[in-house]
């Protein structure tokens, strides 16, 4: 049996006639930048997760890029994020000119871990980026909290979160603004790149609307410098045909994780640490991570077993050597750097069958008797 990470064609056979409906429409109203399909999508996504606003943008990553430069994060200041995390979270940092202060994870969840942060904090922070890593959201409360105390903005990366909960609020209603990626291979994901920016705050949203198009206002003017950095109209058409499914697609992911968690515990036992959801929280399952000894053996037996795998991520923001500057070394954030030789991802979309899930868990088992 084969069974890969992800399989996005059984999903689109499904769509397949709206979404070259869609198309056919926008090609033939010859509208391609910033059209209907985009406000569309801006206003239900806005609204799903109970703000004001979204403002589509060129990718997740520019998405957290203008929304640190809207809270006016700029050089000269810090901003403090998680290290265990993909490249576009402290990448976004250091675009908006600013510097990133990593701090280590709760080894749990495998998100920032609050305690950390506030030692973290200097005369120079500026805002607080936690991500919420897999599909869980970052533990808010005492992020709000420690922000409030240090006048600080909280930007959230959800690139993996879209329809996460913590204690019944959204992503993007407790921080200043949080950011979206619909990256094909996200919960929410285009035909290509996409991104976009959630807030609650009028005048971060209108400042974000400008950056996206050259810091023009009005047309041809710059006050601010800016990108082009836009939704697609395309994508958004297609984003529109998927949005609808989402809430179905999370509810298929999270039982995939519970059968993955049933079998796992059955079949391999305490081998394996399998995701925690924290109780105040409702995760989305972007990926199914576990923590295993031996990591790199199991994903090469897996692999040499028709099972796909992906490790997310093997090194940690502050040991990459394109931050080399900033002086951090091995040793300095434990968790992050033990999560990521531990951590290793299963195969996971909402089409994905149990009897493939059996086979992946029985591979697992069959490695560890070995
Ligand atoms: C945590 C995180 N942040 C940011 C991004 C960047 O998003 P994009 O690929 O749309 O630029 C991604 C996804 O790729 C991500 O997983």
């Amino acid at each position: 049996m084969k069974v890969p990470m992800l399989d996005l064609s059984e999903q689109y056979q499904s769509l397949k006639s709206e979404i070259l409906t869609v198309l056919d429409e926008v090609m033939s109203s010859s509208r391609f930048i910033l059209g209907d399909h985009v406000k569309k999508l801006e206003n239900d996504i806005a609204l799903y997760s109970n703000v004001k606003h979204g403002i589509g943008c060129g990718n997740g990553s520019d998405a957290i890029h203008i929304a640190l430069q809207a809270a006016g994060v700029g050089p000269g200041d810090e901003v403090i994020t998680t290290a265990f995390t993909f490249f576009a979270t402290g990448g976004a940092i250091v675009r908006a000119g600013a510097k990133p202060v990593f701090v280590d994870i709760d080894p749990v969840t495998f998100n920032i871990d609050p305690a950390k942060i506030e030692e973290a904090v200097t005369e120079k922070t500026k805002a607080i980026l936690p991500v919420h890593l897999y599909g869980q959201m970052a533990d808010m409360d005492p992020i709000v909290e420690i922000a409030k105390k240090h006048g600080l903005a909280i930007i959230e990366d959800a690139a993996q979160a879209i329809g996460a909960k913590y204690k019944g609020k959204s992503v993007g209603e407790l921080g200043t603004a949080a950011t979206y990626s619909f990256f094909p291979t996200k919960n929410l994901g285009a035909y290509g790149d996409g991104g976009m920016i959630v807030t609650n705050d009028d005048e971060i949203a209108e400042k974000c609307r400008v950056i996206r198009v050259h810091g023009s206002k009005p047309k041809y003017y710059h006050h601010v410098l800016g990108y082009n950095s836009r939704l697609d109209e395309m994508q958004a058409a297609i984003l529109n045909v998927k949005f609808p499914h989402l809430d179905e697609w999370s509810k298929l992911r999270r039982e995939r994780a519970a059968t993955y968690t049933h079998l796992l515990k059955e079949m391999v036992g305490d081998m394996v640490v399998t995701p925690v959801e924290a109780e105040d929280r409702y995760h989305v399952f972007h990926q199914y991570t576990i923590r295993v000894p031996k990591r790199d053996e199991l994903q090469a037996f897996l692999n040499e077993n028709g099972v796909a795998t992906m490790v997310y991520y093997p090194l940690p923001l502050h040991l990459q050597p394109v931050f080399k500057d900033l002086g951090y070394k091995e040793g300095d954030l434990k968790e992050a750097e033990k999560a990521a030789k531990e951590a290793v991802s299963l195969p996971m979309f909402p089409e994905l069958k149990v009897e493939q899930q059996e086979y992946v868990v029985s591979k697992i088992a069959e490695f560890y008797k070995k």
